[in-house]
């Protein structure tokens, strides 16, 4: 028994003196990772050369309605657009003549258009007592209306001759179509130069 309590005793120590010797090994610290030296500081330039946006300021007038002998021609579609979005009036006229050419084919009272010429700020107010004046769509008697034309349809062509001077005097001046709902679209500016 007495042996035995010692070899017990010993092979104690031993587990012990096992479990003291193994102290983690302490990992070796990872070398340092080299600096990358300043972050790449040469960082390529952005070259973008931005390509001047093709000028969409210019949009706002991109279509100018020919203009010739104090008058001009413009047409207006079945997608409810004139192919003009400005009108410049030569200063030298008395009198200017707009002409209008419906190049599509839906009727009047489907795709109508006219040429209305007012005041900017007036546009909107003419447009909207005339929704309910069909077939022209101008309130009968409007004193906002400097000049216009009939309404017509598809295939259709009209004209109108008014004063410069009214023009002039009016400052900032539009041409629009009054078919309910067009103005939006069909509506540009007319000039004196
Ligand atoms: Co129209």
């Amino acid at each position: 028994m007495q042996f035995s309590r010692s070899l017990l005793a010993s092979a104690l120590v031993l587990a012990l003196a096992a479990c003291g010797e193994a102290p983690a090994p302490e990992a070796p610290a990872p070398a340092p990772a080299a600096v990358p030296a300043e972050a790449a500081p040469e960082a390529a330039p952005i070259v973008e050369e931005q390509p001047a946006e093709a000028a969409p300021a210019a949009a706002a007038s991109a279509k100018p309605a020919v203009v010739a002998d104090c008058a001009t021609t413009i047409e207006g579609n079945d997608a409810m657009q004139y192919n003009a979005d400005s009108i410049t009036i030569p200063a030298s006229c008395s009198q200017f003549t707009i002409e209008l050419k419906h190049v599509g084919s839906l009727a009047a009272n489907v795709m109508g258009h006219n040429v209305v010429v007012a005041k900017a700020a007036d546009v909107s107010g003419i447009a909207a007592d005339g929704m309910s004046a069909a077939p022209s769509f101008i309130k009968p008697d409007d004193a906002r209306v400097i000049a216009h034309t009939d309404m017509i349809g598809g295939g259709g062509s009209t004209k109108v001759t008014f004063d410069v001077a009214k023009v002039k005097d009016a400052g900032d001046v539009a041409f629009f179509c009054s078919f309910p709902g067009h103005a939006g679209m069909m509506r540009g500016a007319i000039n004196i130069q």
